[in-house]
């Protein structure tokens, strides 16, 4: 079978056995435009999708990919039900798996290829982009042999993409980065962790720009990001939740501000390393709160985020003082350093040994903490 060619078949047989499918559903009903041609397909489109799931874990791996390529049922079957699919640790031939699959899984929302060394190449990912219209979610993280190719053939084919794993891809160029944006508007969640390439003020300037949904961003150790960056997406991003600016180093206490002010959602920040941040940029957050507290945002959703900044890292910031990492404690009480578990992670900042913001110190923190 075409298919099978590069693929040995012990390597076959390990990789599928690392395959694991997720349960999916053909709920909804929604499928009219699929049509089964014979009764014999009909049938297989009748078998509950966990049954067919597990005669899929259950038959020998080959028999998987050849049931798939010559019967039309299985394969619409296949192709029907199966919304996620997360290949992991395959030994060498990740490329050639996904080739075979992406065809047959049409209706994929999410996709995730976890891998030791890369083995990606663009090939692959143009294929994913040309039959699964419907992808959501997307894991391509360490894939350093993919190219700009990728992100554009992204681009092009799955325009519903709400999480984009590509941290580690170091290849990508913030031109590709910023023109994916363009098209694929409703992400939310986005790893560029390590992308130092791709994440540039210019590439941050377009998510502002495109992804006004977003709440999940990683930039970490992501040395071009500057301040007009992060400004930047904080304008364009309301919605942010978690942001990750570990390592930094350009960053300085005009982003921080930009965040406090425009970001009212903001749970998690990643400041480690980020040493040009100076008090100001805590007294902005901690003041941020309180007007947030009394602005237009507490309007909205306030019974459930009420609790503001959940996790602060700022480890290594040796720059700030106690008085105001304490106010900052003040202001968010779901911060705290109680042992196990820290929220507020101040290690190696000898100057901060004062802060006191540990769970035990009042009662509203232990509270917090023990209904998270
Ligand atoms: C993208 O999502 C929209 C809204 O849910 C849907 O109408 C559209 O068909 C989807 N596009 C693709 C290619 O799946
Ligand atoms: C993205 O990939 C990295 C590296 O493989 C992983 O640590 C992380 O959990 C992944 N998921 C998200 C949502 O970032
Ligand atoms: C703080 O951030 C750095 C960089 O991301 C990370 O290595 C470290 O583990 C974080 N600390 C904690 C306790 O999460
Ligand atoms: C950041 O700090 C370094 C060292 O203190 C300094 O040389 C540099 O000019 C600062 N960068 C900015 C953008 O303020
Ligand atoms: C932090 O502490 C070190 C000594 O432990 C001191 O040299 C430095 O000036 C302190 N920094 C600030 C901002 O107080």
């Amino acid at each position: 079978m075409e298919l099978q060619e590069g693929l040995r078949s012990e390597d076959l047989e390990l990789c599928f056995k690392k395959l694991m499918v997720f349960g999916a559903s053909l709920a909804g009903g929604g499928d009219d435009r699929v049509r089964m041609d014979d009764e014999v397909t009909n049938k297989w489109k009748d078998i509950p999708m966990e049954l067919l799931l597990r005669i899929l874990s259950l038959v020998d791996d080959k028999t998987v990919i050849r049931a798939s390529g010559v019967c039309t049922g299985w394969r619409e079957a296949i192709g029907l039900g199966l919304t996620r699919l997360c290949l992991s640790w395959c030994k060498n031939n990740m490329n050639n798996l996904v080739l075979a699959l992406a065809p047959k899984f049409a209706r994929l929302h999410a996709l995730i290829l976890r891998q030791d060394k890369p083995q990606l190449e663009d090939n692959a990912v143009e294929t994913i982009a040309s039959f699964c219209h419907e992808l959501q979610e997307l894991d391509l993280s360490k894939s350093f042999k993919l190219t700009d190719r990728s992100l554009y053939a992204l681009a092009h084919g799955c325009p519903n993409l709400t999480k984009l794993n590509i941290s580690g891809c170091t290849a990508f160029s913030d031109t590709a980065l910023a023109y994916l944006t363009s098209f694929c508007k409703n992400l939310k969640s986005l790893n560029l962790c390590g992308c130092v390439r791709a994440a540039t003020d210019r590439a941050l300037q377009a998510i502002g720009y495109n992804c006004c949904e977003l709440e999940r961003l990683n930039l970490g150790w992501c040395e071009n990001v500057g301040d007009l960056g992060v400004t930047s997406l904080a304008h364009g991003c309301p919605e942010l939740r978690a942001l990750d600016l570990c390592g930094c180093v350009l960053i300085t206490d005009e982003s921080v501000i930009a965040l406090a002010n425009r970001c009212p959602h903001l749970r998690s920040l990643g400041l480690y390393y980020c040493q040009n941040i100076t008090d100001r940029a805590m007294y902005s957050l901690a003041q941020g709160r309180v007007e947030n507290k009394h602005g237009v945002w507490q309007s909205r959703k306030s019974r459930y985020e009420d609790d503001g900044l959940m996790n602060l890292n700022i480890s290594q910031c040796i720059a700030l003082t106690p008085p105001a990492v304490q106010a900052l404690c003040d202001s968010f009480p779901a911060l705290h350093t109680c042992p196990g578990r820290h929220s507020l992670i101040i290690s190696g900042c000898l100057n901060l040994t004062s802060v006191h913001c540990a769970c035990a110190v009042q009662g509203h923190r232990a509270t917090s903490t023990a209904a998270h």
